[in-house]
């Protein structure tokens, strides 16, 4: 590992004086007297890219990361010669890039100062390799706070720690394992009320220090490559989420089922455990969406191929399955068999698609199945050839979806447990070592994965589920947090890893439920479903070394709370859809820490275990056994107790009851949350009307509720329906009005209006100017409950 120490080592060059500088529109670049180069890009007015080059030269633009179809384009650029410095003025920021050295300051509009270098670029070159070690530091600044970097399970603030990404298996990881699976080059600081964000866009083994080597100062540095950064300006850190979302890469729609509840197992089979495993769950009404085969379908683990004992006839079972309400989703792994009667294996070899060591030989590594050879991912031509593999599973037996691991890529039995540095890649026409594509390798399989099984679902929409990321992968996949365990220090790590990767522009994400390795108790099993349900991604899985890890293997109490929760997600989830589609537009991330949603207030700069799930829901996890309740921080602003519905001003800590088939849970006053009946799977019923709970408040707020066909791409032509609703409230009214946007016609006619804290008594009701009944609105006393038009564009409900 390379240290911070080694920045004063007689290695490290510096950038010179400048004695060159040109602007091309948007493009400035500064030369300087040594060969070191500045290449800065304004992308937009909030983002600004930062490339160097050294001797002279800058090297070609290439990114599996950035998004090509993100916006790009600026308000203001404006760029003035200072006699020390020169000055890039948009209508967001400051920067300023110092003559003698390159360093740069970026400040707000009112001068602040957001981010400045320490020491700026510098570099080392590497005897070992060639090319060089690129680094870069920042000044730390006083109560800096730092946040990001993909699935790192430490606590959410990094101040003071260090971080490196080289995505790696960790079987049972624990708190302090660094790296894990993914690698995300992104962090968010945030000082002095201001955040913005760093992309560093490197895929070689990279470091980030915040403040930890030296207290002053923050760093990242890579094994090569080049010093290729993106600022992005805040101020709020939900912008800043949003902007680095923007840059590389929002996802699609997923279908509506994929939010549901799945079921998972290392591994159901055969057939008739699969369909037992289905069966219990309607048995017992416990709602499930999707179940999962892992590696043991395969006939002696070969990628595409069924296990004809265990599986006969798996059109017919998925089919049936299908029937029944459950998607069904299957493993693939990259390491293909070595066996030459294999075809898969047999159509690789032919084509040159299996990666191979420098000196030629095949890249060969243990894996489930014994010897495997592994396709170069990065190869264009191997993606095609991948994604088209993908038609006898998804096209002839109707899987609805693909769940890719290993990618890595994992290794057995080798003390580093991935391809050693030497091995080739084509890196999309730029040939490399794994040493610059091992943190790309999981990202560009899964893309493959997603072009196959987009084009034979469609017109369906995809699913896919990866273990490695690399940044941007949220354009093809889900991803789950790998081999957790089932102890209660995990479950706050699920906690905090949900949180984390929302921040990183990966919402959609989740843990194995209940602990992949070892054995849950039914209390924590309870208490981790309680938080999963409210993970973007919510799925039960388990190793199935320690026995079964359904809801219904522990007790009839257990076995309830599951029901419970998991039919408090399926009546949310057109809250969650729509949070999902708000990630879509926005980039905004699905969960928020607390400091996502009030950066202003100090006290949730270093909180844990609190999160917004979407804009107006406050969850807190109960993390320990035997517990009755908890303590917990409830940010500033008005809640309802989701349970109790009493009203609790926030600004301050309070203990919260929660027993163990309870979990805190608190709405924003304001607040309309839409809400459909429970169906034990998406699609099941027939939407009658759709729920809205109006959580009154005495002021404004404002909701919308996305809806569309739950699957397939009409939303895309406009076929969506989007209701802007605002509440405004006052002792003795509440006003609710409706815009709507979007062609599409929503199956009910009605929406069921249910108060929640209404401060008054009615008097009447008016709809669009009209006085209407309480008798034709259906009005229940009892549960605060009315049914209006739909369409309706103003509601007036008028206190005595
Ligand atoms: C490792 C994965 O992380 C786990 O989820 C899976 O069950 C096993 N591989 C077997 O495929």
């Amino acid at each position: 590992m390379i240290t911070n120490t080694e920045l004063h080592s007689q290695g490290n060059v510096f950038p010179g004086k400048l004695n060159q500088f040109d602007q091309v529109v948007d493009t400035l670049t500064f030369n300087t007297d040594n060969g070191v180069i500045l290449r800065l890009q304004v992308f937009r007015d909030s983002v600004i890219r930062f490339k160097y080059g050294t001797g002279g030269k800058l090297e070609e633009d290439f990114s599996y990361a950035i998004d090509e179809d993100g916006n790009r384009g600026y308000n203001k650029l404006e760029v003035i010669e200072k006699e020390n410095h020169y000055e890039i003025t948009t209508s967001k920021i400051i920067c300023k890039i110092s003559k003698a050295d390159l360093r740069s300051r970026i400040f707000d509009l009112e001068g602040k100062i957001v981010c400045e270098d320490e020491l700026g670029f510098h570099y080392e070159e590497s005897y070992q390799y060639g090319g060089e070690i690129v680094k870069m530091s920042k000044k730390a600044q006083p109560g800096e706070s730092y946040y990001g970097l993909g699935d790192k399970p430490a606590d959410n603030n990094m101040r003071a720690k260090r971080f490196e990404l080289w995505g790696t298996d960790q079987y049972a990881f624990g708190k302090q394992t660094d790296p894990l699976y993914k690698n995300v080059p992104f962090y968010i600081g945030l000082q002095n009320k201001i955040s913005y964000g760093i992309f560093f866009d490197n895929t070689f083994r990279s470091f980030f220090d915040f403040a930890q080597e030296r207290h002053h100062v923050t760093s990242f540095w890579a094994q090569g490559g080049v010093m290729d950064y993106y600022f992005i300006y805040g101020p709020d850190v939900n912008s800043v989420v949003s902007g680095y979302t923007e840059l590389t890469g929002k996802p699609e729609l997923p279908p509506l089922w994929a939010l549901g509840y799945h079921q998972c197992k290392w591994s159901y089979y055969p057939e008739s455990n699969v369909r037992e495993v289905a069966a219990k769950f309607r048995e017992l009404q416990i709602p499930c969406d999707a179940i999962y085969l892992d590696i043991d379908y395969m006939d002696g683990f070969r990628c595409f191929t069924w296990d004809e004992e265990k599986f006969p006839n798996p059109t017919q079972m998925i089919s049936d399955l299908r029937e029944d309400g459950f998607k069904t989703i299957a493993i693939i792994d990259p390491g293909i068999k070595v066996d030459p009667e294999y075809s898969v294996y047999q159509e690789a070899m032919e084509k040159d698609y299996f990666c191979k060591r420098a000196d030629g030989p095949y890249m060969k590594g243990k894996v489930w199945p014994g010897q495997c050879y592994f396709p170069d991912y990065t190869n264009p031509k191997v993606r095609t050839w991948w994604a088209d593999l993908f038609k006898g599973l998804i096209a002839d037996n109707g899987l609805a979806g693909v769940w890719n691991d290993m990618n890595e890529p994992a290794v057995m039995e080798v003390p580093n447990k991935t391809f050693p540095d030497d091995v080739r890649h084509d890196f999309d026409g730029h040939p490399c070592s794994h040493r610059k594509a091992h943190n790309i390798y999981g990202m560009q399989m899964a893309r493959a994965t997603y072009e196959g099984v987009k084009k034979f679902i469609y017109p369906k929409r995809p699913f896919v589920i990866t273990r490695s990321a690399y940044s941007g992968t949220q354009r093809y996949t889900s991803s789950w947090f790998g081999d957790n365990v089932a102890t209660w220090e995990h479950l706050s790590i699920a906690n905090i890893q949900a949180q984390r990767m929302s921040l990183s522009g990966m919402s959609f994400a989740g843990s194995d439920i209940g602990g992949f390795a070892e054995q849950p108790t039914g209390e924590l099993f309870a208490r981790w479903i309680a938080l999963g349900v409210f993970h973007p991604f919510c799925r039960v899985h388990s190793s199935g070394d320690h026995g079964d890890q359904e809801p219904w293997t522990f007790d009839e109490n257990v076995t309830n709370i599951t029901r419970k929760f998991v039919e408090l997600r399926y009546k949310l989830l057109p809250y969650l859809y729509t949070t999902f589609w708000q990630y879509v537009e926005e980039g905004t991330p699905m969960l928020k820490s607390l400091v996502v949603y009030d950066q202003e207030d100090a006290q949730t700069h270093y909180r844990n275990d609190e999160f917004m799930y979407g804009d107006k829901f406050l969850v807190c996890p109960v993390l320990e056994p035997n517990a009755k309740g908890r303590r917990m921080y409830i940010p500033r602003g008005e809640w309802y107790n989701f349970w109790t519905r009493e009203t609790i001003i926030g600004g301050k800590e309070a203990w919260v009851d929660a027993d163990i088939d309870e979990i805190p849970l608190f709405v924003k006053a304001g607040s309309i949350i839409p809400r459909y009946p429970v169906m034990q799977y998406v699609g099941e019923k027939v939407i009658e009307f759709l729920t809205l709970d109006v959580y009154c408040a005495i002021g404004k707020d404002k909701s919308v509720v996305y809806e569309d066909a739950s699957d397939g791409y009409d939303y895309k032509k406009g076929r969506f329906s989007l209701r802007n609703l605002s509440f405004n409230g006052t002792e003795n009214e509440i006003i609710i009005s409706q815009y709507k946007d979007g062609k599409y016609t929503t199956e009910y006619e009605t929406l069921r209006l249910n108060f929640i804290g209404l401060p008054f008594e009615i008097d009447y009701v008016e709809v669009d100017n009209l006085k209407i009944s309480m008798e034709d609105l259906n009005y229940d006393l009892n549960t605060q409950t009315m049914y209006v038009n739909k369409n309706f564009v103003e509601l007036h409900i008028v206190g005595k």
